[in-house]
């Protein structure tokens, strides 16, 4: 039997919803993933990695690096063997049966979700940051959600509309619009570097580690590296986003290895920096709560063109990585609708090939989350999901490679089963460094996943009914 099993026969031009066009490239793949992994994540939530940890928000950034890289190794070897779009979700559907990947799709589409409303909400900040240290006051009622003493979030609303539209024009463009955005983005944490690096003054590093190593709750926050290490993991996925457009690779054998391992080694090494640079060059608790860390450090270090420069590419860049996330999680959704876990008129495709109607279902979700909530609760919940999601490839790659030994893979994970039970192990640990109100909140979203499952996708399923 194929490794497809019952998938098979949904692949190809004869599927209700049809077959996604193959217009992406290696180079696509590769701006794909800088795009959707480079972000908030370093641009933001490093300000929340050092409150949680000091300046050893360094090593928190070590640790989540070095899981998300075993978790990448696997991504790249079922990405290669499995070329569907899917991801996560449709891995598990072959390893591991309809129940679990539902559960894993389910979490995929929390995370992707509420990825692009977290990037909408740290968008919001730099853009803020921006025009405000430009002179002009704003109405704070709706600069911000209600934890933060506004209304809604407006930037964090219209940016994600913005690029839900975008996407709606067609993926070509949009995957071409993106390689610049990457390039701003990367030039801008550059520059960071030139200026911040000089400034190191290793006073600031000590003590490196206030809150000690385990997450634990200080003063009723969870405080510790593995507590940071659980909130900038966000700052490292993304690479996964290139798996889901596996079925819309012109060649995926070649084209996604290079893709998804390229991307995580290139950003991989420019956070180290980042990090460092960041945490010699100012107190750690003066960078903690600023909803714009980069910019403040080179403005405190009298820089201030340089930091406006900063805050501009941030806001000309980052609706890259909600594009890439809103891609992904559109895909996620399409395969599962396509598979009759959810309606399937969500799955059809506009006259262009993309699939517009869950582009704006998954747009809308978005935008109206970005506007009420904080941006640390977000990431948290968004990284329960991908932890999730990251967990059941491990073990697909496994199972997989006992099941089916021989089938062809065009890439092969080395060590499989060191790499995969790291990976498991890795992102156990860090799914339960969260904060037990994200766990709990997880839980609640899962539940709700499995009752609709119940209720619709089981007896809605095409490969169940064979
Ligand atoms: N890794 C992405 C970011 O940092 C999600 O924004």
């Amino acid at each position: 039997m194929s490794i497809l099993g019952p998938r098979k026969t949904l692949g190809g031009a004869a599927a209700p919803g049809g077959s996604l066009k193959k217009t992406l490239g290696w180079p696509h793949l590769i701006a794909l993933g800088v795009g959707a992994i480079v972000g908030t994540g370093i641009y933001t939530l490093i300000g929340v990695g050092a409150e949680r940890a000091g300046p050893a928000v360094i090593l928190a950034f070590v640790i989540a690096g070095a899981v998300c890289a075993c978790a990448a190794l696997a991504y790249a070897e079922l990405a290669t063997l499995i070329p569907a779009a899917g991801s996560a979700y449709t891995f598990s559907y072959t390893a591991m049966g309809e129940t679990i990947a539902w559960m894993v799709g389910w979490a995929l589409i929390i995370e992707y979700s509420l990825v692009c409303s977290t990037v909408a909400v740290g968008w919001s900040g730099y853009l803020v940051g921006w025009i405000q240290s430009a002179g002009v006051d704003l109405p704070t009622a709706l600069l911000a959600g209600p934890h933060a003493g506004g209304v809604f979030n407006m930037p964090a609303v219209l940016v994600a509309l913005a690029v839900m539209s975008l996407l709606i024009a067609g993926t070509r463009e949009s995957a071409t619009l993106n390689i610049i955005l990457v390039i701003i983005k990367m030039t801008a944490l550059t520059v960071f570097i030139i200026f911040a690096l000089p400034a190191f003054d290793a006073d600031n590093l000590t003590p490196f580690m206030p809150y000690g190593f385990g997450s634990s709750e200080i003063d009723g926050t969870k405080r510790g590296v593995m507590a940071a290490a659980a909130i900038v993991f966000f700052a490292f996925y993304g690479f996964d986003t290139v798996a889901t457009s596996a079925e819309e690779t012109k060649n995926p054998g070649r084209d996604l290895k290079i893709g998804i391992i390229g991307s995580m080694i290139a950003c991989t090494a420019i956070y180290m920096i980042i990090a460092f640079a960041a945490v010699g060059a100012m107190p750690y608790l003066e960078l903690a709560d600023s909803p714009e860390p980069l910019a403040l450090v080179l403005r405190s270090l009298g820089q201030v063109t340089a930091a406006q420069a900063i805050a501009l590419a941030a806001v000309v860049a980052l609706p890259s990585v909600i594009l890439v996330f809103m891609y992904g999680q559109s895909r996620v959704f399409f395969t599962m609708a396509r598979d009759g876990l959810l309606p399937q008129g969500l799955a059809k495709l506009s006259s262009k090939g993309a699939p517009t109607r869950i582009t704006i279902l998954s747009g809308l979700v978005s935008a109206t989350i970005a506007g009420f909530f904080p941006i640390d609760e977000l990431a948290e919940l968004a990284n329960a999901g991908t932890l999730v999601a990251f967990t059941s490839v491990a073990a697909c790659m496994m199972i997989l490679r006992r099941r089916a030994p021989d089938a062809e893979r065009l890439f092969r994970c080395p060590q499989p089963y060191i790499v995969g039970t790291l990976a498991i192990l890795g992102c156990l640990y860090l799914f339960f460094s969260l904060p037990s109100t994200t766990l709990v909140r997880f839980a609640i979203a899962t539940a709700i996943g499995l009752v609709i499952y119940a209720l619709y996708g089981r007896r809605h399923s095409r490969l169940r009914a064979g």
